[in-house]
């Protein structure tokens, strides 16, 4: 079996769905449940015996201790994180206990357990570690992407929280040979996304008639990848990755994002024409720019199409057309985030602006 963390969130849940489809192998999910963590993400495979979930912090080291000693994973696939930038510019205490001191517990952990496996067992041992493109800094508009040998640069708590954990994670294999595999992906968007990034905020405020909120002058670009692509490179490290080795994950959608606003608006106005305001755009707000904004990022992901022949199956127009469809088609998961301490993060993030 394998043992994930974080798979109550975004990705890690998208992920945990994916792999139950494709795989009998079990999977356990050792998960804190944050505000970001939510079990619903997980409805559809409830009572399935392949999955347990368990609650818990990564830095918890008897807790994971004793998980290792029961289960025996064959791999580790850490996603769990303080994932969000604006709450780190907020609080970064969060961003430094999860992502540096509880990486540091884990690892430490995965480590005493590996180093007691013998043979095959130890020989086919991974640890994948599942970072950003955010810890390579930000690019000028000319600027080549980034590759998994351009220097760190990190901007913001949040960034600067995962290259740490990057760090120690590579130290980890120079210094003890933890076989570790480092993965550093672009902007993911899809299924089950917390409303407070920007694709999510997008459509649940447009929905509602509420104001679009962009940054400065929308013309900030990333790297959009469609989660399901982002977990099929993810499957293709943790097969045939070589350990102590970096790959970048990207989706060769670089945008800004007024045209990702935009691109939601006129979707919304074809598949969702009774909103409360229409068309859509007309909700388009420019709000006070973010500290520190990064302007660009873009992944060169070579290295993972020429080594494992992955490359992303969904181009920017079919994958948010997914994603649309999914959030309209979901309302009853929209409303149930849509409560308590999102309202209460919303308030504090955009004030009156909301
Ligand atoms: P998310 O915030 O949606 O989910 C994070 C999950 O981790 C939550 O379920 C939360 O409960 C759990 N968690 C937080 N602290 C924990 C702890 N101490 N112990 C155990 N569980 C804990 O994040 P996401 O968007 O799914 O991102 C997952 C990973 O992918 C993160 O490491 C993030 O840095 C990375 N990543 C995200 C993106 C993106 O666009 N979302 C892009 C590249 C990389
Ligand atoms: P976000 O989804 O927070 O991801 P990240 O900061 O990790 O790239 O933001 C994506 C881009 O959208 C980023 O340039 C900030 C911008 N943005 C807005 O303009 N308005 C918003 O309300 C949010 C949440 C983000």
């Amino acid at each position: 079996m394998i043992l994930i963390t974080g798979g109550a969130g975004f990705i890690g849940a998208n992920f945990v769905l994916d792999w139950l489809a494709d795989s009998d192998e079990p999977v356990i999910n050792l998960d804190k449940l944050t505000y970001a963590g939510n079990l619903h993400n997980l409805a559809s495979i409830e009572g399935d015996a392949r999955h347990l979930f368990v609650q818990g912090d990564i830095g918890d080291r008897a807790l994971v201790a004793g998980l290792l000693a029961e289960h025996r994973p064959r791999a580790v696939i850490n996603f769990a994180a303080e994932s969000h930038v604006d709450r780190s510019i907020h609080g970064p205490e969060d961003f430094i206990q999860t992502n540096v001191v509880g990486t540091f517990h884990f690892l430490e952990e995965i480590r005493a357990y590996w180093n007691a496996m013998e043979g095959i067992e130890k020989a086919g041992f991974r640890f994948l570690h599942v970072s950003t493109d955010e810890v390579y800094g930000s690019l000028g508009p000319d600027d080549a992407a980034f590759t998994e040998t351009t220097a760190y640069a990190p901007n913001s708590p949040y960034s600067a929280s995962k290259a740490a954990s990057d760090h120690l994670v590579r130290a980890y294999h120079h210094t003890y040979g933890l076989p570790v595999l480092t993965t550093n992906c672009s902007n993911n968007y899809g299924p089950y996304q917390f409303p407070e990034k920007l694709i999510p905020l997008v459509m649940m405020n447009a929905v509602a008639g509420k104001p679009l909120p962009i940054y400065g002058d929308g013309l900030n670009v990333r790297d959009w990848l469609y989660v399901g692509d982002h977990c099929s490179a993810i499957r293709a490290v943790l097969a045939a990755g070589k350990a102590g080795e970096v790959y970048n994950i990207g989706g060769c959608n670089e945008k800004t994002n007024i045209d990702v606003v935009r691109t939601i608006c006129a979707m919304l106005d074809a598949l969702h024409p009774g909103s409360p305001v229409t068309p859509h755009e007309k909700l388009i707000t420019h709000v006070k720019d973010r500290a520190g904004h990064d302007r660009r990022y873009a992944i060169d992901a070579h290295k993972i199409e020429r080594e494992l022949g992955w490359r992303p199956q969904e181009t920017f127009e079919t994958g948010i057309r997914k994603t649309v469809a999914w959030y309209l088609a979901n309302p009853d998961w929209v409303a149930n985030i849509a409560t308590g301490e999102y309202r209460h993060w919303v308030e504090k993030q955009y004030g009156s602006q909301a």
